[in-house]
């Protein structure tokens, strides 16, 4: 752009913007920066107005894990009770894990005649680290008390071996899904095979899906059913006794036949 200042005046005027605080110089029209002029090689006008391709993202294949069989291996290789403990401690592909307090895996004498197998650790559980310590674990212990175990015997007669299904919580003590239940069930049928009961009892329905493959155990129930080669005794969960304290009665009845096994009857 042509001025008519002479180059003293130009430079006065300069300082004087630049004492007021002008930093940069602005023509009278706008210039577009990214256009180049049609003199540039074809090449370089091209690669201007083509934007590069955005990287792509990199593609992982997912390694989906068959968490039964991760479990089946590692109940297959406890060669005892210890080493099953640790493996199911170690054990990474459970959710519950992550969320729960204390890791759970039984209570009271190891080689006792009667094994008992729950669902899940509830809040007390959790919080202590044991099977059945809460409420319907209070009414556990007056029921195998009334045929003559209990968890404190350290004899083989009078014991009672306890666990559950589960050894973490639930998150707001909800029933076990059937792939937490498929899950764990490597580990308790050799739970069974390694404490070697002469009896099992299975306390609900998550037990009796864990232990017989099958649920409904108010259906259940009452009648004899084998799992590893062991008689197994469906009966209902205490805590459902607790809700519903007319059932009691066929609890008892129950009892009574797993008593009666004990004694040599059938
Ligand atoms: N209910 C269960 O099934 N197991 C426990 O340990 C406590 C409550």
């Amino acid at each position: 752009m042509e001025s008519g200042l002479d180059h003293r005046s130009a430079r006065a005027l300069l300082e004087w913007h630049i004492a007021l605080g002008a930093d940069e110089c602005i023509q009278d029209a706008p210039v577009n920066r990214y256009e180049l002029p049609e003199a540039a090689p074809v090449s370089l006008r091209k690669a201007a107005v083509v934007a590069p391709e955005p990287a792509r993202p990199q593609i992982v294949p997912m390694v989906q894990v068959d968490t039964v069989a991760e479990a089946r291996r590692a109940a297959a290789g406890a060669a005892d009770l210890a080493a099953l403990r640790a493996a199911l401690e170690g054990f990474e592909h459970c959710d519950l894990k992550r969320g729960a307090r204390h890791f759970v895996f039984a209570d009271g004498m190891a080689g006792a005649r009667v094994m008992v197998i729950g669902e899940a650790p509830g809040r007390e559980e959790d919080l202590e680290g044991k099977p059945f310590v809460g409420p319907a674990g209070a009414l556990l212990d007056r029921m195998l008390a009334a045929i003559g175990l209990s968890r404190e015997a350290d004899a083989r007669d009078q014991g009672v071996y306890i666990t559950n299904v589960l050894p973490w919580r639930p998150p707001q003590n909800r029933d076990p899904e059937a792939g937490e239940i498929a899950m764990m069930r490597p580990f308790v049928e050799r739970h069974i095979a390694l404490a070697r009961p002469e009896v099992v009892i299975v306390m609900g329905n998550a037990a009796c899906e864990a232990v017989l493959g099958r649920k409904g155990v108010l259906r259940l129930r009452g009648g004899w059913a084998e799992a590893v080669g062991v008689p197994v005794m469906p009966m209902m969960h205490p805590a459902y006794l607790l809700r519903n304290p007319a059932a009691k009665r066929e609890a008892w009845a129950d009892l009574l036949a797993v008593q009666a096994r004990l004694r040599g009857g059938r």
